[in-house]
């Protein structure tokens, strides 16, 4: 049973997040990670439960407490990843790979599959995870974070070594070109336009510490989040409710339309069909009726309804300002 959605914090101040009831632990053999160094991070100190399945509740409750997620971008990003990629009857979703953990699965197409499943939520040009035409694109990959070119070296060379908004304009952009002339299968259309943009800012929106003035991320701290899933000692989190702040800054330097290689690497075409950041609506639109409408065209009894509680808490998550108008494929409750 879908439980109920999470409200903003009561306290939104910064505090300590790393403390005694939260060690860290390496993880046990059967427990899941992902492509995400955010959830990654709760699950190894126990904010999130440790084998790394969990419900949507629970990631909205971990992702505002101990990074000061504002509580729309929480409710939107996890019901996204958990419409495409969790079991919607058991309430369940894997923060990686696909296990029987989350219960048994509804009939498909739908795969039921974690966060890892490339091109529903999870997509190409990641930071510090290579494309999934490359094979793995899930796990911390050294080679990215430290070669020529990549997180440290260009954090080195347009951030003085910390990992800043600038820095994060130059990855994103580099990561984008490196993909158009490397994968065939490049696709930066949305909902991965979208994601690319805001995970570019959440280093330092998230992952630096409450207390410091400047959003600029060191590369010690950033190797303990991204690769070793850890807080810093005496990790506070943001001083206030925070987004994604900072992603039209990352998208300035070097605007690109959405678009993918149509016919091997560096063919890369825009597609005027795909939602881009003047309309927002239509990435929640298509989502809804493309994206999860393929997964499920027919759903039947609990997972129906489950479907529809699930897209009307997605849809909760987006601003009254944005004007969008929801949209009920499979009825209402
Ligand atoms: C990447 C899910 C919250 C930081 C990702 C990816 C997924 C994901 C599926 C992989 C996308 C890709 O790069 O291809 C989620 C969900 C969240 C959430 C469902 C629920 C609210 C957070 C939070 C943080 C965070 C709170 C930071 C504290 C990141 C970063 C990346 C990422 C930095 C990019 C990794 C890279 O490019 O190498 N997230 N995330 N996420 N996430 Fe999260
Ligand atoms: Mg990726």
């Amino acid at each position: 049973k879908p439980g109920t959605t999470p409200g903003p914090l009561k306290y939104n101040g910064t505090k300590l997040i790393y403390d005694k009831d939260h060690e860290w632990q390496p993880t046990k053999s059967g427990d899941i990670r992902g492509p995400c160094p955010g959830l990654n991070t709760l699950a190894s100190h126990g904010y999130l439960p440790r084998n790394g399945v969990a419900t949507p509740a629970q990631i909205i409750n971990a992702v505002q407490e101990c990074f000061n997620m504002e509580n729309l971008t929480a409710r939107f990003l996890t019901y996204a990843a958990f419409l495409v990629d969790g079991n919607l009857v058991t309430d369940l979703l894997s923060i990686g790979g696909k296990t029987k953990l989350t219960g048994p699965d509804s009939p498909g197409p739908a795969t039921i599959g974690g966060l890892s499943t490339h091109a529903v939520f999870e997509g190409d040009s990641s930071m510090t995870r290579a494309d999934d035409f490359f094979g793995d694109n899930s796990s911390f990959n050294q080679t990215l974070f430290n070669q020529t070119q990549k997180f440290v070296d260009f954090s080195n060379r347009f951030g003085d070594g910390l990992y800043n908004l600038t820095v994060a304009a130059e990855l994103r952009n580099q990561r984008i070109k490196e993909s158009i002339a490397t994968n065939p299968k490049f696709d930066f259309t949305s909902p991965r336009f979208f994601t690319a943009y805001a995970e570019s800012v959440f280093p330092l929106n998230f992952f630096v510490d409450g207390r410091n003035p400047v959003r600029a991320l060191s590369m010690d701290n950033a190797t303990l989040f991204f690769r070793d899933m850890k807080f810093p000692v005496d990790f506070h989190r943001a001083a206030a409710p925070i987004g994604g702040k900072g992603l039209r800054d990352v998208f300035a330097p070097y605007p690109i339309k959405p678009g993918k290689n149509i016919n091997g690497i560096n063919t890369y075409t825009p597609d005027p069909t795909s939602a881009d950041f003047d309309t927002f609506c239509l990435l929640y639109t298509d989502f809804v009726t493309k994206t999860v409408g393929s997964l499920y065209p027919n759903p039947q009894g609990v997972l129906r309804t489950n479907l529809i509680i699930n897209l009307r808490n997605f849809y909760s998550g987006i601003d009254a300002d944005e004007n969008c108008t929801e949209i009920f494929p499979y009825g209402k409750v």
